[in-house]
Formats: C-alpha cells, sequence, structure tokens
C-alpha cells in the first residue's frame, strides 16, 4: 500500500500558484527525494503534505486515509526543518523528548526511546547540553532525533543540511541514508542539490514550476531524461547543448554539428531517428561520453573529432577541458594529464550510443 497518495493538488498564495496539479505516490519505505530549482515548489508541497498550509484543492491521504483537512499533529508525520526550530531552553534530552510527552507517551518509554535515537545519532553524550552549547551538525542530529522519536508513518526532511559544511554535508547524508535502511520509513527529503538527489534517493521526483517534470530511481533520470529540462539539472558539469541537424551521409545517419563536425550514429538508432532527417534537433552529450580518441578503437557509434582545448579544469582524477563543438563551449571528461594547456589540439571520442537528441521545439527527448 502507499503510504502517500496526492491527488490533484493545487496550492496558491495569492496570485502564486505554487503546486499545479501534482499527482504522486509514494510506496512504503521508499526513500524519496523531492529536487528542483528555488522556487519550484518543493517546500510548499512539503508543508503542504504536513498540514503546515491548506491545499486549495486536491487530496492527501496517508496510510489509506485522507488528511487533507485534518490539522498537522492528526497526520502521523514528523517533520525536520532547514532551521531546526529546537527549543532553546531546552535540554538536548528534552528537546527529543518534547514530542513524546507532548503525545502523551508513557514516562517508562521515554527515556528508552530518547537513549536510543541519540546512540543511533551519536550524540548521546550531549544529552545535558543546551542548543546554543552546539556546534551544526550537532544541532542537525537532535532536530533528526526529535523525529526519529516519533513512531510516524512519514518523515518529512526540508534541505535538512543547508546550514552545514561541504564535509559536514557528505557525513550527514550518508547518516541520513542509513538511517533510512535501519528504520525501513517513508521519507521525503527535499533539497535543490542535485547531487544530494542522485546520491540519497530511492527515487527522485524532480518539480519544475510547481509540476512534476519526471520521476524515477537516479539512474532513471540521469540516463534517460524525459526532456532537456531534466538531461541538463541532473549531472556535474552539467550535460552539453549543441544545435545541430540530423543528416544522412553515405547511407547512414548522423549528427550535423556547424558546418565541420558530421558525427555518425550507430545503426541500432537509425530507425528511431529516421523521420528526423534534415531536421533540426539538439545533441546532448554528457562531459564523461567525451574522452580523447585513442589508436584503433573502432567501437560502434564512438564518432571522432578534432578539437581545440581552451579551458583545462583538474580535479585530481579527472581533467575537464573545454574546446568548442559547433561554435558553443563543450566540457569533455579526459583522464587527469591528456589535457595540459589551452591551446592544445586534441582528437575526441564522442560515444553517440549515449548521446541524447531533442526535439527543438517541445524540447522532448525524441531518443
Ligand atoms: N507564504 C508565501 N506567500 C506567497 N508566496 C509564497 C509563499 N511561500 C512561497 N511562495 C511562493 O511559492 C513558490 C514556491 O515556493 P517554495 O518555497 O515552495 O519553493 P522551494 O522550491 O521550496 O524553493 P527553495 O529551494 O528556494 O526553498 C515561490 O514562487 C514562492 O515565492
Ligand atoms: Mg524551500
Amino acid at each position: 500500500m502507499a503510504d502517500l497518495r496526492i491527488t490533484a493538488l493545487n496550492k496558491y498564495y495569492g496570485q502564486v500558484h505554487a503546486v499545479k496539479g501534482v499527482d504522486l505516490e509514494i510506496p512504503a519505505g521508499e526513500f524519496t527525494v523531492l529536487v528542483g530549482q528555488s522556487g519550484c515548489g518543493k517546500s510548499t508541497l512539503l508543508r503542504t503534505i504536513a498540514g503546515l498550509e491548506d491545499a486549495d484543492s486536491g487530496t492527501i491521504e496517508i496510510g489509506g486515509q485522507n488528511v487533507t483537512d485534518d490539522p498537522p499533529r492528526d497526520r502521523d508525520i514528523a517533520m525536520v526543518f532547514q532551521n531546526y526550530a529546537l527549543y532553546p531552553y531546552m535540554s538536548v534530552y528534552d528537546n527529543i523528548a518534547f514530542g513524546l510527552r507532548a503525545r502523551k507517551t508513557p514516562a517508562g518509554e521515554i527515556d528508552g526511546k530518547v537513549q536510543r535515537a541519540a546512540q543511533m545519532l551519536a550524540i548521546d553524550h550531549l544529552l545535558q547540553r543546551y542548543p546554543r552549547q552546539l556546534s551544526g551538525g550537532q544541532l542537525q542530529r537532535v532536530a533528526i532525533g526529535r523525529a526519529i522519536v516519533r513512531n510516524a508513518r512519514l518523515y518529512l526532511f526540508d534541505e535538512p543540511l543547508s546550514n552545514l559544511d561541504a564535509q559536514l554535508r557528505d557525513e550527514m547524508r550518508s547518516e541520513i541514508k542509513r538511517l533510512h535502511q535501519e528504520l525501513g520509513k517513508t521519507m521525503i527529503y527535499v533539497t535543490h542539490d542535485q547531487i544530494e538527489a542522485m546520491t540519497m534517493a530511492d527515487r527522485i521526483v524532480l518539480l519544475r514550476d510547481g509540476k512534476i517534470e519526471q520521476q524515477g530511481s537516479p539512474l532513471d533520470l540521469y540516463e534517460r531524461p524525459a526532456t532537456k529540462y531534466v538531461a541538463g539539472f541532473l549531472g556535474s558539469p552539467s550535460m552539453n547543448f549543441v544545435d545541430a541537424e540530423i543528416a544522412s551521409v553515405a547511407g547512414r545517419l548522423a549528427v550535423r554539428v556547424g558546418d565541420s563536425a558530421v558525427l555518425p550514429l550507430p545503426q541500432s538508432r537509425n530507425d528511431r531517428l529516421a523521420p528526423y532527417t534534415g531536421k533540426r534537433i539538439v545533441l546532448g552529450l554528457r562531459p564523461e561520453h567525451i574522452s580523447r580518441a585513442r589508436e584503433g578503437d573502432a567501437r560502434e557509434g564512438l564518432a571522432r573529432c578534432g578539437a581545440v582545448i581552451d579551458l583545462v579544469q583538474p580535479t585530481g582524477a579527472r581533467t575537464y577541458a573545454t574546446f568548442k563543438l559547433g561554435g558553443v563551449e563543450a566540457v569533455a571528461e579526459l583522464q587527469a594529464h591528456e589535457a595540459s594547456q589551452p591551446g592544445q589540439a586534441i582528437e575526441l571520442a564522442i560515444d553517440m550510443n549515449r548521446a541524447v537528441i531533442i526535439e527543438p521545439d517541445t524540447e522532448k527527448v525524441v531518443s
């Protein structure tokens, strides 16, 4: 049974239509990440699920029960906010125990639950401290502890890691994921960070301007984006987009870029793309699918193309090299030492098996 079912949900703030007819089903035990640009409606959707905002139309069911008009405390949810929202005058222990006491949990059970959550989050030595005596990461753990002691059906997180530095974010990311594996609870996690979405989610729901643009497993969305928007949103550095044309060259299809480059398509893609012969398209190429050409590598679908590097960005394991393709800047992901300086001429191999072909008017991926 789905733990959460949202049907035709709309939410307005005056003239602003923040959530536009969203349908969403989340199965029990799943870790779902709501991701999208700032202002796309992630927090609004989460807060409406929690009951902190009223829906204008549509329904929300939690555990099979219609809760659309129920107040937050009757919804069987626990929520972690970006700003922690801890009580400053209460100790860590009391902050974690607060929700249990408010729900009249028998005193004998409270202590065990608080201790267990504190151990899980490695804050058991901090229980007597006050929030002002804690670091950002510790405050974050207390906020998570307060949510997980509650035996809720649904756990909601709104950008809980955005106040932390990069290293602590990485740590907390793995910890939240581990916590999910241990507890097996249904969790919905909001972030605008695509890397957080990719690394944490069982399923990503990508929101754009109040609507779901696409949903699926992280690799589903990464490897089979439905639209140019999704293709460009996931991945860092992001996918290269180049205006191009499908051409028939010596009886086979190829992508013609600018005046010079002709990139043959693998035979397996010819049927699907034949109707686009002679038409304008947008070619999408991920940096990792552009490499340095190797002598004698004649794999089907590998298109060769000469280039001059104009920017070199080493990251250690890989080096990103910028070059011009069809008049626009494109990025290739090379081995660490393959690109050394601007002006270097290089022969590139573009994996046309993985290239994304986009219809320019609708911005839909056609193959
Ligand atoms: N209380 C409010 N009154 C009026 N408009 C609001 C209110 N809250 C949000 N909005 C608007 O609704 C839209 C969605 O906002 P929301 O906070 O859900 O975005 P978000 O995806 O969470 O963004 P962010 O990543 O910046 O947190 C935005 O256009 C925002 O300006
Ligand atoms: Mg938000």
